[in-house]
């Protein structure tokens, strides 16, 4: 498991919103936390916003005069209050926002007042004997980030990988390889070789009825729980499967702390249909056994057994949220997976909720839309899926070509190749909200310019190379004159909001708040360090101020991007 023990003090601009909360709750007589600040329309008005609509009624007047009434009570340190109509905005002062800011940002670790929450993050969860294709791009970096997210707000996270090792399909593919197999083949390019298999099955199967039969017997076989011939064929197709997962996520960066396919919760089978008889929920059907689910509004009864007594998708997805529940007693368990299977998750927590389970309230579908490849030299050829892998191989090489273009005499172009590109393919899956579809497009997502990932990566190699031309330590923020942060105050602000940003993509499961925010930073930090010039200046107090700007920059840059999945090379 993974956690992080972050201070506990406001950073950044909470810092601020802790005192405006708490001077409003004094003088509005309620809890601080009823309290939430806005953002300004107009930057230009200060750096939060309160709208007095709700308590106006509770004050005993309209909200514009409980605005103004506000302004001549509030006194807050460092802080201005004035009111545009019903709005209260509040304007930190200058000095005291860098230096708040310069000081938490250079800190290694954001506050967080979620401490000791257990988070279970389920995601990519491929299929065995399936590549993984541009469709499991989303499930995996979406669902990497939410648990780095939740790691950083002081989160216990479990990050489990559901693969789909079990099932029915693993019967067929079993008959497919006892007639056409080929281990050469099968070691050369496992998932290739059992791709080409099942496909062979499907085009087989309705002219030979043995087939089918012969699949179903398999499947049957491995649900028997012997050690068979079938299991050991299933066995290690699993492995084979699993070792070229395996290289995705290295590239990607991704750790899991359990790699549990379906087929883990097998021996929780058993007990799980006892429970679910024991609870009044089952009937039979046809022979197979369903949860009716008409009570929960759900039309579309659960089937969590065959007529031949075969188990479902359905079935071990309950027995292992029962599993998770108690071995792990979750605060929530969040299931990364595309809005197609909405209905699944919908009927599957019906059941447990039929069941008297509350716990399941804390279960929640994570949806992400489709992502959809812009036309173009690699759009699907027919029938034919593009491997993730192929995806990630493409962006590296054009990341070669521009890295090439920009820099030829740099070191490890090749590494460097890869963060790029892989780093360019991650961010441009996070930009974008959650729900919405997404269109791949290649010059989009490489360019060095615009809302991209090469761009936040060069922002902070630009901050690595003024660091090192320096050639001295960054001082300490506490031994600069406030007066030498001028000319940054719109990159404090925006470095200053980080904290809530991450706070709201955890809450939202929206990694895209994140990804804002950095642009945000970045397009700031491009202004500053293009407007104050560092090194050569010939003062070296203002060098200092200048340069700790720019170590704040980086260093943020480097932790956000890192939440993300973007790695951060130093030279590009
Ligand atoms: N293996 C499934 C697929 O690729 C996704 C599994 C999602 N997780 C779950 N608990 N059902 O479609």
């Amino acid at each position: 498991m993974a956690t992080n023990s972050a201070p506990t003090q406001p950073n950044g601009l909470d810092f601020f919103a802790a005192d405006i909360r708490a001077a409003l709750a004094a003088a509005l007589d309620l809890p601080a936390s009823d309290f939430q600040l806005e953002r300004p329309r107009n930057e230009a008005h200060g750096e939060f916003a309160f709208p007095c609509f709700r308590y106006a009624k509770g004050a005993g007047c309209n909200p514009p005069e409980l605005a103004a009434k506000l302004v001549d009570q509030l006194q807050i340190k460092d802080v201005t209050a004035s009111s545009v109509g019903p709005f209260l905005n509040f304007q930190v002062e200058p000095k005291r926002l860098a230096t708040v800011v310069m000081e938490s940002a250079l800190m290694p670790a954001y506050a967080s007042d979620q401490q000791g929450l257990t988070s279970i993050v389920e995601f990519s969860s491929p299929n065995i004997a399936k590549p993984m294709h541009v469709g499991h791009m989303r499930t995996t970096v979406i669902g990497a980030a939410l648990a780095r997210i939740f790691v950083h707000l002081g989160h216990e996270v479990v990050r489990i990988n559901h693969i789909g090792d079990w099932g029915s399909q693993f019967g067929k593919l079993v008959a497919a390889w006892k007639r056409w197999g080929d281990e050469d083949r099968l070691q050369a390019d496992p998932i290739a070789e059992l791709l080409q298999l099942y496909v062979r099955y499907h085009e087989e199967e309705k002219e030979d009825e043995s087939l089918p039969a012969d699949a179903k017997a398999a499947f049957q076989e491995l649900e028997s729980g012997e050690e068979n011939q079938t299991r050991e064929t299933w066995k290690h197709f699993t492995e084979l499967s699993l070792r070229e997962f395996n290289h995705v996520y290295e590239r990607f960066g991704i750790e899991f702390d359990f790699v549990r396919g379906e087929s883990w919760y097998e021996d929780k089978l058993e007990p799980l249909s006892d429970w679910l008889d024991s609870c009044g929920v089952t009937e039979e059907s046809d022979g197979a056994t369903i949860v009716d689910l008409t009570s929960e509004g759900i039309k579309t009864p659960c089937l969590v057994k065959t007529a031949h007594g075969t188990t479902l998708y359905a079935t071990r997805d309950l027995a292992a949220a029962k599993s998770r529940w108690e071995e792990f007693n979750f605060d929530q368990l969040l299931y990364v997976v595309g809005a197609e299977q909405t209905l699944h998750f919908q009927q599957f927590k019906a059941v447990l909720k039929r069941c008297g389970a509350e716990w399941q309230q804390r279960m929640e579908h994570v949806p992400f839309g489709l992502i959809r490849l812009a036309e173009g030299k690699l759009s699907t050829r027919a029938g034919r899926v593009i491997g993730l892998a192929d995806v990630l191989d493409r962006a590296v090489e054009l990341a070669r070509a521009a890295v090439e273009e920009k820099n030829p005499e740099l070191e490890g172009k090749a590494e460097v190749a890869e963060k790029v590109g892989v780093g360019a393919v991650v961010f441009h899956d996070l930009k974008h909200q959650r729900q919405k579809d997404v269109v791949f497009d290649w010059k989009e997502v490489l360019s060095f310019e615009g809302d991209t990932g090469p761009y936040l990566q060069y922002t902070h190699a630009r901050c690595c190379s003024i660091l090192r031309k320096a050639e001295r330590p960054v001082v300490s923020v506490a031994d600069i004159d406030p007066a030498l942060f001028e000319g940054g105050h719109e990159l404090f602000v925006a470095i200053g909001r980080l904290p809530q940003a991450l706070r709201e993509a955890g809450q939202k499961r929206e990694p895209m708040l994140l990804a804002h925010a950095l642009l945000k930073i970045a397009s700031a930090g491009n202004v500053y360090y293009r407007e104050n010039r560092v090194l050569g200046t010939g003062d070296p107090a203002l060098e200092d101020a200048r340069l700790a700007v720019i170590e704040a920059l980086r260093s943020t840059l480097a932790l956000g991007l890192e939440l993300l999945g973007v790695p951060v090379p130093e030279q590009m």
